[in-house]
């Protein structure tokens, strides 16, 4: 499943997550940063646990349930941490911001209300250019405590 659809489908052995998010699926949303598995621009959802899918083999996922950040608003709303993201202006350019949405959702899940030194640690492993992060972190803070039931 991904994003909520059944896909079916054959994928060489060596294809990536990523890669074939985008290039089979068109998940365009889910982007690529780095070629080291560093910036974290291409976080997903793996069986509800969040994943660099840069490093992760598409086979891998077989079976499994996938979700990018283009499955996380529900019937058009969006979900509490794009809002906030929205609202605390938590991205420039833009780029990380998929990657650090779903690395943040999946933070919140874990730990509805963190401290600021918990969200900072949670999101070390996501990377952004641009906004010296303390928006990130805001943004972090007013949604938490708001996902709890929220279907991600
Ligand atoms: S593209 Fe996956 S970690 Fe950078
Ligand atoms: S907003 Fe530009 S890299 Fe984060």
């Amino acid at each position: 499943m991904v994003d909520g659809a059944k896909v079916a489908d054959d994928v060489e052995p060596r294809t990536l997550l990523v890669q074939y998010l985008r290039e089979k699926l068109g998940k365009t949303g889910t982007v690529v940063g780095c070629d080291t598995s560093n910036c974290g621009a291409c976080t997903v959802h793996l069986d509800g646990t969040s994943v660099k899918s840069c490093n992760v083999l598409a086979v891998q996922a077989d079976g499994g349930e996938v979700k990018t950040i283009e499955g996380l608003a529900t019937d058009g709303v969006l979900h509490p941490v794009q809002e906030a993201f929205r609202d605390c202006h938590g991205l420039q350019c833009g780029y990380c911001t998929p990657g650090m949405i779903m690395q943040s959702v999946a933070l919140l899940e874990e730990n509805p209300t963190p401290s600021e030194a918990e969200i900072r640690e949670g999101l070390e492993g996501n990377l952004c250019r641009c906004t010296g992060y303390q928006n990130i972190v805001r943004a972090v803070k007013q949604a938490s405590g708001q996902t709890e039931g929220v279907t991600a």
